[in-house]
């Protein structure tokens, strides 16, 4: 987490610094701060408790000239998110300022070598410790910044992206990653740093995404040089930027989350463009077309991801045991990681990753990589340190996600992953052609199904959701396909609106949530046309028979569960493998909604940030 952002070059750096910052801040926005060096070489630092707005109001009036700047928005790992924690860090003598997204774990043996040699600290954070190691090397071996650098990441345990500036260099920053993401944008004589390439866009479509191990010197009018930690120097493979800045904007809606709701329509379709034929109705991956040896070997199939790709990942298992009959499970990445889990050379493990940089994801990769297994991605962010890791893979290709709690990268994993269960089906023949062609027919109609529920449902839940604001527990119950929608729409809900929601298979209800009914206790109870749909409308009546609030999810023409409950949202049809995008749908509004009703900060709700990367 934290989100990182530099500049050298000729412009005044401030207003690139803010606006970055400003586009990274979904990466955490406990604190913020920025380091300048000005005209005439000095170093100064802002910094302050609280997102960057109030970074800008901190600093209004004040002197913030200078082309060469760091800067960074926090998620807080070491020490209370206070201005004194914030990032930068300047080194004891503030020769030297430091910004970091990651943790230096040995932070602590080098804090207490660095005392040792009368070093002092002001914070709590391993960042302070990164940045007096850098000057303790610096002024030991009386070596250039970047040998400084190089030494110091060296003696360094741990995950990093980190940008160093230093006093009396106005012309020059030095940037290093180990596992944690970092782009270079060059522009004509300038530079520009960030954790993803959203503040860099505006300026460069040139772009060199970091690896492990390096460190890029950005020297203005100077070209790229980049070394690993024994000084050799690296290849820099240049890349064009593929990204639109509309994308990046909220586009006239209150919240980004709102509007990326409302993209749905366009972000399913992209992830079907070029990929399902409308003509032939036939379903291109080449990742999957490519290794489907791979695939169609498989001893089994291991999925691992974390949060909302988690769930996807639940939908994914449905599809692909349902239509290819290869058995699958799936993991929490951060379990997974730890438990020893069994594995061959004959699995294949599919990583799926909104951000591709999530921390315990990377990790679980790294573990199915050493134990032989084909290691598949599944991820938004082009280039992403998923895509980099995995031997094959499909991008989700729905556009920026900013909205903390995501939504689109939801139906785009699950439209993958139906792609992908009807690719292996169709080469395993384990589904008719007839069958095949019903549900590509299916996927291609998703788009314009969408549109039309949030057509008709926007404004109606909008008001349930008033009705609900003031609610303090929520069920939200599903069967099947529709289970992992429950635990999804009971995600969002916490994560916006800070209700407290759980998701449970419809059935599961009378095992012990059931004690929880009563009249202050509203259940969402998903009730589709599908082959369970009497046995959730007898889980239904268990919920009334109690006293308990029933908001059901029903379909269009429902007549018998729609009358049990309290409030039904109604919801077009389509085949139940795919009903789990059109069910979410009002559950993303119905989460939005009651959060903005409550007048909370829905885009980046407390203690979150959108992209984990650290465990
Ligand atoms: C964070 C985000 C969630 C996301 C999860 C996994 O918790 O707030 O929205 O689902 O990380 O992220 P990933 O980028 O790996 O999908």
């Amino acid at each position: 987490m934290c989100g990182i952002v530099g500049y050298v070059g000729d412009r005044n750096a401030y207003p690139i610094l803010i606006k970055g910052l400003h586009r990274l801040e979904y990466r955490g926005y406990d604190s913020a701060g920025f380091a300048l060096v000005g005209k005439n070489g000095e170093l100064n630092v802002y910094k302050c408790k609280g997102k960057v707005s109030a970074l800008e109001n901190f600093v209004e009036g004040k002197d913030v000239e200078g082309s060469c700047g760091i800067a960074h928005t926090r998620w807080a790992t070491h020490g209370e998110p206070n201005s004194v924690n914030a990032h930068p860090h300047y080194s004891c003598t503030e020769n030297i300022a430091l910004i970091h997204n990651g943790i230096i774990e040995n932070w602590a043996l080098l804090k207490k070598a660095l005392i040792r040699e009368g070093y002092e600290f002001k914070s709590e954070t391993d960042t302070e410790v990164l940045v007096n190691l850098i000057e303790y090397v610096r002024n030991t071996n009386k070596c250039s910044l970047l040998d400084a650098v190089r030494g110091a990441l060296k003696q360094v345990i741990g995950a990093y992206a980190i940008a160093v500036v230093e006093k009396g260099r106005e012309d020059e920053i030095i940037v290093a990653r180990q596992s944690s993401p970092l782009v270079v944008g060059i522009g004509e004589g300038e530079y520009f740093l960030a954790s993803d390439a959203t503040p860099i866009v505006e300026y460069t479509d040139k772009v060199v995404y970091l690896q492990d191990g390096e460190i890029a010197v950005l020297t203005k009018n100077k070209p790229l040089r980049v070394v690993n930690f024994d000084n050799a120097e690296c290849p820099i493979d240049v890349k064009k930027l593929e990204m639109n800045i509309s994308e990046l904007e909220k586009g006239g809606y209150k919240h980004f989350m709102l509007k990326e709701i409302h993209e749905q329509p366009k972000t399913i379709m992209d992830c079907l463009r070029g990929r399902l034929s409308p003509d032939s109705y036939d379903v291109i991956l080449s990742g999957v077309r490519d290794n489907a040896y791979r695939f169609l070997s498989a001893r089994r199939i291991i999925i691992v991801a974390c949060g909302t790709s988690w769930h996807a990942s639940l939908i994914g298992e449905h599809l692909i045991e349902d239509l290819c009959r290869i058995p699958v499970e799936v993991e929490y990445a951060s379990e997974f990681r730890y438990r020893n889990p069994v594995l061959s050379p004959e699995d294949v493990v599919i990583a799926v990753s909104q951000s591709g940089e999530t921390a315990d994801t990377l990790a679980a990769m790294s573990l199915a990589k050493a134990a032989g297994c084909f290691v598949f991605g599944i991820c938004n962010v082009i280039g992403s340190s998923v895509a980099r890791a995995s031997d094959a893979g499909c991008y989700i290709h729905v556009g920026p996600e900013i909205s903390v709690a995501s939504t689109k990268a939801f139906t785009g994993q699950v439209t993958v992953f139906a792609m992908i269960a009807l690719t292996l089906a169709n080469t395993l023949t384990r589904i008719s052609r007839d069958r095949f062609e019903q549900l590509s027919k299916a996927l291609l109609d998703l788009p314009a199904l969408v549109q039309a529920e949030l057509d008709t449902l926007d404004a109606p839940i909008k008001e349930l959701a008033e009705k609900f604001k003031d609610s303090r527990d929520f069920i939200y119950i599903g069967r099947g396909y529709e289970f992992p929608v429950a635990l999804e729409g009971a995600l969002k809900l916490k994560e916006v609106s800070y209700i407290h929601a759980d998701g449970y298979p419809a059935a599961e209800m009378k095992h012990g949530p059931i004690a929880l009914i009563d009249k202050t206790m509203p259940v969402l109870a998903i009730a589709i046309p599908d082959a369970l749909y009497e046995k959730t409308a007898s889980n239904v009546q268990e919920v009334k028979a109690r006293g308990g609030v029933v908001i059901s999810v029903v379909s269009n023409d429902d007549e018998m569960v729609s009358k049990m409950s309290d409030y039904a949202i109604r919801v077009p049809v389509t085949d139940p493998c795919l009903m789990p995008v059109l069910v979410s749908i009002p559950l993303q509004l119905f989460a939005y909604y009651i959060a903005d009703a409550k007048g909370l900060d829905v885009d980046q709700p407390r203690n979150l940030a959108k992209s984990v990367t650290v465990e």
